[in-house]
């Protein structure tokens, strides 16, 4: 529960540390500049959804060099923006961002307002928050995970995450300022990074100390997190079809897991229940190995079975990928590690 009354002052504070210790990213303006394009700033919170910093700077840098604006993006052919986005993950995004783009594009630019932006495809609470406070210099209250963790601790909230939401966004309410609420919204996510980090944060440095109520009470230990629940384990089997330098490639269905994105053909598994087992064709098939990945509510187990020869018929629907050019296929990062096995199982067999 909130055990402090916030230092009015706590926005000053933030903003003058965020003035000397912004991190300069890509897709931001500095302190004092202008506000950054809006294009750049959507593109850049839907690639940040559940992505680090760091895995998010190279395909920022790749798109907006591709598909310099809206009306780019909006025109370009939705299987060139999925493989562009292969390795990222959360699919959904990318398909999302495409029709979005022409929501855009037909509206002649982007809505400026929370309720506005939310309606996109793709832009929830959190995403409409922080385009409509970054780009539009509104105020809103923008929390995400490193903001709650600032707000937890700031407040000595002891309620476990996902109960202490509401009084973590009470809590971040009432210090985000009418003015440079943008600025204000990246200084608390940068202050979550750099200073008030999940372990050992460096309270010696953090510019909001003195109102911190968890300083000196073991603030590491906030937010609490309800214990984890283990993920169920599916085990599934992918096939490597190979003939004259080519490999059979499929294009999974536009929804479900994975959708719309160049895969191997697979044995039906989800994170429901195991796949269906058996390979699609008779004939004499190598194990190539087991693949092993990690989704957000469950874990795969792919075995991946080596087919090499010219069969009857394939399964699916799909093309003959050379496979020297395998990486500009956009194979999500799941079946890029099958294919990686099946190839280094070709070499051993040479
Ligand atoms: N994570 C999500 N949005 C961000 C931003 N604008 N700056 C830094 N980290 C972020």
């Amino acid at each position: 529960m909130i055990a402090t009354r916030p230092d009015p002052e706590i926005p000053a504070k933030l903003l003058a540390w965020y003035d000397t210790h912004a991190r300069a990213l890509p897709w931001r303006a500095l302190p004092g500049e202008p506000a950054p394009d809006p294009y750049r700033v959507w593109l850049s919170e839907i690639m940040l959804q559940q992505t680090t910093v760091a895995a998010v700077k190279p395909y920022f840098a790749a798109f907006t060099q591709r598909w310099p604006d809206v009306a780019a993006l909006a025109s370009a052919p939705e299987e060139d923006v999925m493989a562009a986005w292969a390795g990222l993950g959360y699919y959904s995004r990318a398909r999302n961002l495409v029709k979005a783009a022409r929501v855009v594009a037909e509206m002649g630019g982007f809505p400026d307002t929370e309720e506005g932006l939310r309606a996109l495809p793709g832009v929830g609470d959190y995403t409409a928050a922080a385009i409509a406070a970054i780009a539009f210099g509104r105020r809103a209250v923008v929390v995400d995970a490193n903001v709650e963790r600032v707000v937890a601790r700031l407040f000595a909230i002891e309620d476990p995450l996902p109960g202490a939401r509401k009084a973590i966004r009470e809590g971040a309410d009432r210090i985000t300022p009418d003015k440079r609420s943008g600025d204000f919204a990246q200084g608390m996510m940068d202050l979550g990074s750099r200073i008030c980090t999940p372990r050992a944060p460096r309270c010696d440095v953090c510019p909001l100390a003195a109102n911190c109520a968890a300083r000196g009470h073991d603030p590491e230990r906030l937010p609490i997190k309800a214990p984890k629940k283990a993920k169920p384990v599916r085990q599934g089997r992918a096939f490597w079809i190979e003939r004259e330098g080519a490999v059979w490639l499929v294009q999974r269905a536009g929804t479900g897991m994975l959708g719309g994105m160049r895969a191997l053909p697979d044995d039906g598994w989800s994170a429901a229940g195991d796949g269906a087992g058996g390979p699609p064709l008779s004939g004499v098939w190598d194990e190539a190995g087991v693949v092993r990945h990690t989704f957000t509510h469950f874990v795969i187990e792919l075995s991946v079975l080596r087919y090499e020869g010219v069969p009857a018929s394939v399964p699916g629907k799909g093309e003959w990928w050379p496979v020297d050019r395998l990486e500009e296929a956009g194979l999500p990062t799941l079946f890029a590690k099958a294919a990686r096995l099946a190839r280094a199982a070709s070499e051993r067999l040479l």
